[in-house]
């Protein structure tokens, strides 16, 4: 693998999915991973990332200058170039001069990185520090105003630096210095696909399920069902899968899951439903923790039984009828957040499915594991999941449970359902799914205001529409819908769904405002 050495900004994830983009595959290590752990891992290339430090501050991570010597080709970017700097006798001056945001570049050509690339560009920087002298050995190939020393290269020992961020979409030609090096600087060719990243998996899981089976929870959201896709594809019937209507679902989901996901792969299926039971738990409840506690609670037990069945099936279906191993849809991201995928997996409780519990008995197989967001739909979509599905926006997992403010009842459930159905019909009907990343519609059940509807006055409740923008749901912002579209939702709700005399729109970003309301 291409290993981007992480030196805790933000960037790694970033340069790894370029590096990935390019077709190369790519792994994320931490700093502090000892060099000869790095060199075990049998390394294409590293790229190390920038980072929030200087080099001069206290504590600032550093780098073993073994690294440069095992003969792995390297690029430094940002903060990785000022350690690569210094590490090999270059110097890194504190110039006092912050270049921040977009920066002219002047490129003075030559060398695989940089070369045929236009003299003038825009590139985004973010350092206080700056290289003043390269170390001996290496070529400058750019400068701007602030940073005489902006790039270098030696290609002799194939090492390489620049100071901006080529992995974010504001620098011209980013993408193209990325492969530059991949592909010219550590001569590597593009064979990361995704079919074979399918024909990888579809071997591994035959290889750990054995002759046992295995059991997934569906969650109707992309990640689960593409894991459960590719473990169907390796392993076929000896796979089962559950899903747990909990009665807090969209209007269609559950026949999404039931009927277009089981035409696509012929996966087998159990659902399981427990409307009355998550109903009858949560009436009366309208604490917003109380109802996500209850709703995790209940799902737990509704699973387990459900798998229970699985296991007391046994050996019906001419398998060996134990069930030794419970698919997850764990991504790259979760792991790298999680302490960089070494050792003991350490899953974060809200990642599974339903927040399924550690201790039921059962191995993991994790066929998402390293693979991106973007990557897990490239699988669907070759796996041939219908594409409402590949492209499906986040769903919480306790679902219109948490988009009812006030308790829960059914007749408020069908309400909200109605609601969001009109809300989700005319944002599609207008080509803005891929724009938005989630649009919840939330009925607040506690609140009643005037209204004239028909010939008479009405004492309805408000629906909130909270489109949102955003790349991972930590920050977000609401987004700017046009007003036709807007007003036809709002027209057709106050005039379709009984109840509801009033739509308002949530115009708070993430910070303050959390991207569901409950
Ligand atoms: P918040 O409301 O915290 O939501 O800004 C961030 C993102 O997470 C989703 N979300 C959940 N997803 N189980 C999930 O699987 C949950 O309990 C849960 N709560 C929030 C939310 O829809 C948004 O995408």
């Amino acid at each position: 693998p291409v290993l981007v050495v992480d030196y805790g900004a933000q960037y790694a994830q970033l340069i790894a999915r370029r590096v990935r983009e390019a077709r190369v595959y790519s792994e994320i290590v931490p700093h502090t991973m000892p060099v000869e752990s790095m060199l075990a891992k049998n390394p294409s290339a590293f790229i190390l990332s920038g980072g929030p430090a200087s080099v001069y501050a206290d504590g600032a991570p550093t780098i073993d200058a073994g690294l440069f010597e095992a003969g792995v080709p390297v690029l430094g970017i940002c903060y990785g170039f000022q350690l690569m700097n210094t590490a090999l006798g270059g110097t890194v001056a504190r110039t006092g001069k912050r270049e921040y945001g977009g920066t002219a570049v002047t490129v003075r050509g030559g060398c695989d990185l940089l070369d045929g690339q236009p003299e003038a560009q825009n590139v985004w920087m973010s350092h206080g520090d700056s290289v003043e002298q390269a170390p001996s050995g290496f070529t400058v190939l750019a400068s701007t105003v602030d940073a005489p020393v902006a790039a270098i290269a030696d290609p002799g020992r194939r090492l390489y630096g620049v100071q901006w961020h080529p992995e974010v979409a504001h620098s011209d030609n980013g993408q193209a210095v990325i492969e530059n090096f991949l592909y010219r600087g550590a001569g590597l060719t593009p064979t990361w696909t995704t079919s074979g990243v399918i024909d990888a998996q579809v071997e591994a899981i035959r290889e750990k399920a054995g002759t046992g089976k295995v059991i997934c929870g569906l969650s109707g959201g992309v990640d689960s069902a593409v894991a459960a896709a590719l473990v169907q594809r390796a392993i076929g019937d000896r796979l089962t899968c559950v899903f747990v209507d909990h009665g807090l679902l969209r209007a269609g989901e559950a026949e999404q899951v039931e009927n277009d996901y089981v035409a696509a792969t012929g996966i087998k299926l159990k659902v399981v439903d427990a409307a009355d039971r998550f109903l009858a738990a949560l009436a009366g409840v309208r604490d917003p923790e109380e109802k996500r506690k209850i709703i995790g609670r209940e799902f737990i037990r509704v699973f387990e039984r459900a798998a229970r069945q699985v296991v007391a099936e046994g050996g019906a279906d001419g398998t060996d009828g134990e069930v030794r191993f419970l698919v997850q849809g764990t991504l790259y991201p979760d792991v790298v957040e999680s302490g960089g995928g070494e050792g003991a997996a350490n899953i974060k409780s809200h990642h599974n499915v339903g927040g399924l519990p550690d201790d039921l008995q059962f191995g993991l197989i994790e066929p998402l594991r390293t693979l991106f967001k973007d990557e897990v739909r490239a699988v669907g979509a070759e796996l041939g999941l219908p594409e409402a599905m590949v492209w499906r926006q986040p769903f919480p997992g306790p679902g219109l449970g948490i988009r009812i403010v006030g308790d829960i009842t059914a007749d408020r459930l069908a309400t909200l359902r109605a609601a969001d159905l009109i809300a989700r019909d005319e944002l599609t009907a207008a080509g803005l799914d891929r724009e938005i990343w989630q649009c919840p519609v939330v009925l607040l059940a506690d609140v009643r205001s005037v209204g004239v509807q028909g010939d008479g006055r009405t004492y309805g409740h408000p629906i909130v529409l909270r489109p949102v923008s955003s790349d991972d749901a930590m920050t977000a912002d609401w987004t700017r819908l046009p007003y036709e579209v807007l007003s036809r939702i709002s027209t057709r709700i106050t005039n379709e769904v009984d109840e509801v005399n009033r739509v308002v729109l949530d115009v708070t970003s993430k910070p303050p405002g959390t991207i569901e309301w409950e």
